[in-house]
């Protein structure tokens, strides 16, 4: 367990380094099989979702070593193909080893994947993915899925751009015998840069007209080294870009790519924050300014506002003058933190539309210090921003969420001014 104490009221001032994406980086590590031989991975952030899925791989046979930003993996000498719940159930992203294990040995068998608790997450569009490509035999067993068969290729008509399913279906495709088309997935940065990680291993992916198509290429092992560098992480920069405006502080968040923040971006302009993007550096300004709170701030797939920054949006708004509303159209029931932002002074409620779906009723003023419970990672960041906020000492209990999506949080809040340090309690 680990507690965060924050002295709060202080505005974030000064300058914060993007690390590389998690998301980006997961189903990379995963799709390290689909190289078989030594990949080098850039700019990998040390996170324990990270180790998670190396762990993973030694399991599985590959060979893993993390040393400053860099991550190797050799996935040369795998011989497992199958992943018990007690891998798969600590990280959502363990689905991803689903395809590149059917690749290797055309059959696997993996536990369903456990994760942050922000509502249902099931894997049918994975499954449907898989059918729509291959010649499989699928059997789901209430503790997992076995798969067995080989890839045909195909195409598939995504029901809804998952994130997952996307990336399931293109590592399906990358080495089939015959094109592939993949229609309505996912637009994600993250599923991109999965999509030239396949590339850079001898697939033959790209997207056109809204299409993601793959052209027949020939898996074999290798054995030169692939260098790859992962993208900036989206989530993170914006995760600062909040705490900075909410504080009513100013900073520099360098190393991110402000082209792909355009839905944090405009949430804080429509606030009244001064935002200057340059093309790896955002300016964001909040100081002596009176924040007004948004009519409508609406999660939805890329490009639009991440599910992701939900949270986080929800801590900064709280301290936006004026009535916000913000609803969650990705994961309609990601609302724990809505109470425990309440502890820390928010005025913060569930509340039903018309229409009968919930959302985050918001009525903006001041933050107070308060104890709050980290309920997964993005209602963690939620909880360390408005601590950050408030007058006073909060205290923010959290059983490991947050390190799951940020390294060295509190060294890089404190790089800002920010009071805040983390105890661990055994
Ligand atoms: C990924 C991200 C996560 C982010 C999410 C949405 C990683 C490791 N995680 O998660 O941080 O919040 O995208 O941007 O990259 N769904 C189904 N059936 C499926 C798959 C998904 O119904 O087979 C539903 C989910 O319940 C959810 C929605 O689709 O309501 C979006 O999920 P998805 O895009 O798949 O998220 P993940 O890939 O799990």
């Amino acid at each position: 367990m680990i507690q965060y104490v924050i002295d709060g009221g202080r505005p974030l001032i000064g300058t914060v380094l993007t690390g590389g994406s998690k998301n980006a980086l997961l189903p990379i590590l995963a799709a390290t099989i689909l190289y078989g031989g030594p990949c080098e991975i850039h700019r990998a952030p040390h996170l324990s979702d990270v180790e998670n899925l190396l762990e993973t791989l030694r399991y599985l046979g590959a060979k893993t070593h993390f040393c400053g930003d860099v991550i190797t993996v050799d996935t040369t000498s795998l011989n497992r193909y199958d992943l018990p719940a007690e891998y798969t159930g600590r990280c959502r992203a363990s689905i991803s080893f689903l395809a590149p294990l059917l690749l290797r040995f055309g059959r696997c068998s993996v536990a369903y994947p456990g994760g942050c608790a922000i509502g249902a997450r099931p894997i049918n569009y994975h499954l449907e993915a898989l059918r729509a490509l291959g010649n499989f035999r699928i059997t789901e067993n209430g503790c997992g899925v076995e798969v067995q068969g080989t890839f045909t290729g195909g195409s598939y008509s995504m029901p809804y751009p998952s994130v997952g399913a996307t990336e399931c279906a293109l590592m399906a495709a990358c080495f089939s015998p015959m094109p592939c088309r993949i229609e309505g997935g996912a637009l994600e940065p993250e599923v991109e840069d999965l999509a030239g990680f396949l590339n850079a291993c001898g697939g033959r992916i790209s997207f056109v007209k809204g299409i993601w198509q793959s052209e027949p290429a020939p898996f074999y092992l290798h054995d030169q080294t692939l260098r790859y560098t992962v993208i900036p992480d989206r989530i993170e920069a914006g995760t600062f870009a909040l705490a900075i405006a909410a504080t009513r502080g100013e900073g520099r968040i360098l190393g991110c790519n402000p082209a792909q923040m355009q839905g944090v971006i405009r949430l804080l302009r429509a606030t009244g924050a001064e935002v200057v993007s340059g093309q790896d550096v955002l300016l964001v300004r909040g100081r002596n300014r009176r924040l007004r709170g948004c009519d409508l701030v609406m999660a939805y797939p890329y490009p639009a506002f991440p599910t992701d920054l939900q949270a986080p949006a929800c801590a900064f708004l709280s301290t936006c003058y004026g009535k916000s509303a913000v609803l969650d159209t990705v994961f309609p029931m990601r609302y724990a933190h809505v109470s425990e932002l309440g502890k820390m002074g928010a005025r913060i409620a569930l509340a039903k539309a018309p229409g009968g779906e919930p959302y985050i009723s918001i009525l903006g003023g001041q933050l107070r210090g308060g104890r709050g419970e980290s309920t997964d990672l993005r209602a963690g960041a939620a909880l360390l921003i408005a601590g950050l906020c408030g007058k006073g000492r909060s205290v923010v209990t959290d059983r490991g969420f947050v390190a799951r999506g940020y390294e060295a949080i509190c060294e890089k809040f404190r790089g800002l001014g920010g009071r805040i340090w983390e105890n661990r309690i055994y």
